[in-house]
């Protein structure tokens, strides 16, 4: 455990040791910046998602008329599921719900620029994750679709 805490700091190693399993420098970055990681207390949408290889991740998504004002993603799982899951947030952001279930993985994979290939599934997990969340949120709303009655659920 020390020793974890130790690697995760020393982020030059870990750039190194990313770099060389096929990760881009630009995926190495969303990793290590975790911009979308974290919760949101006034979420109208969290859903979570384990994928078969045991990685979960958790979507929490703020939507204000119909629109994904923010979104924020918890991930236990290999950097590039964390690098994916950051980028899949940013690209919700700002976009309509039928919008974002427009996401697939060859834009998290254009943003990201290169990933090892054993890492594609990776990227599917989080495109999934965030589909799971917008699907839940539509089929909460969308069944009483009057005006701001979000489910408090
Ligand atoms: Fe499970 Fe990457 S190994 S999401």
């Amino acid at each position: 455990m020390k020793d974890d805490v130790a690697v995760v700091e020393d982020k030059g190693a870990v750039r190194e040791m990313l770099s060389g399993s096929g990760y881009s420098h630009k995926a190495i970055d969303y990793y290590l910046e975790q911009s979308n990681m974290g919760s949101l207390t006034d979420a109208d949408q969290v859903s979570e998602l384990t994928g078969p290889c045991g990685d979960t991740m958790k979507v929490y998504l703020k939507v204000e008329e119909g629109i994904i004002r923010d979104a924020k993603i918890q991930v236990l799982g290999c950097p590039g599921a964390v690098a994916s899951a950051m980028v899949a947030m940013d690209l919700a952001k700002g976009k309509t719900v039928e919008q974002a279930l427009e996401i697939n993985d060859r834009d998290i994979v254009r943003i990201l620029e290169e990933l090892p290939e054993q890492k594609v599934h990776c990227v599917r997990l989080a495109v999934k994750a965030l589909v799971k969340a917008l699907n839940e949120y539509a089929g909460d709303n969308g069944a009483r679709d009057t005006e701001e009655h979000h489910a408090t659920v």
